[in-house]
Order: C-alpha cells, then structure tokens, then sequence
C-alpha cells in the first residue's frame, strides 16, 4: 500500500474482501482506497479528493 500526497491509498497485488464469516465476495487487484471522505463509490477513490481539493495533514 502506498498513501499518495493529498490523494488516495494506491494498492498493488490481489486483495480478497470477505463477509463476517470469512467468505471470499470479491478479489480486486491494483485499486486505489478513498482517504479525504468525498468519493461516491466509498471505499474506493473516484478522484473527487481533486475537486474536493483535498489537503492531508503532512501529505
Ligand atoms: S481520496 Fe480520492 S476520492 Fe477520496
């Protein structure tokens, strides 16, 4: 994982979300997790922090 200056948390490798018991829902590979609170498809980055001109404390 990688936090990006003012931006997103950028994941590289294959992930596997689970439910409450365990159970693999969903693998996605290479994506990019929302930090500034302003993306629609949370958790997920949609680029809103650009227009939401979002400031991270220390980058
Ligand atoms: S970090 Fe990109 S939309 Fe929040």
């Amino acid at each position: 994982m990688r936090v990006k200056p003012n931006g997103s948390i950028g994941v590289t490798g294959s992930v596997d979300f689970v439910d409450k018991e365990g159970n693999v829902v969903e693998t996605k590979s290479d994506f990019s997790l929302c930090r500034c609170g302003h993306s629609a498809n949370k958790p997920f980055c949609d680029g809103a922090h650009k227009a939401a001109n979002f400031e991270a404390e220390g980058n």
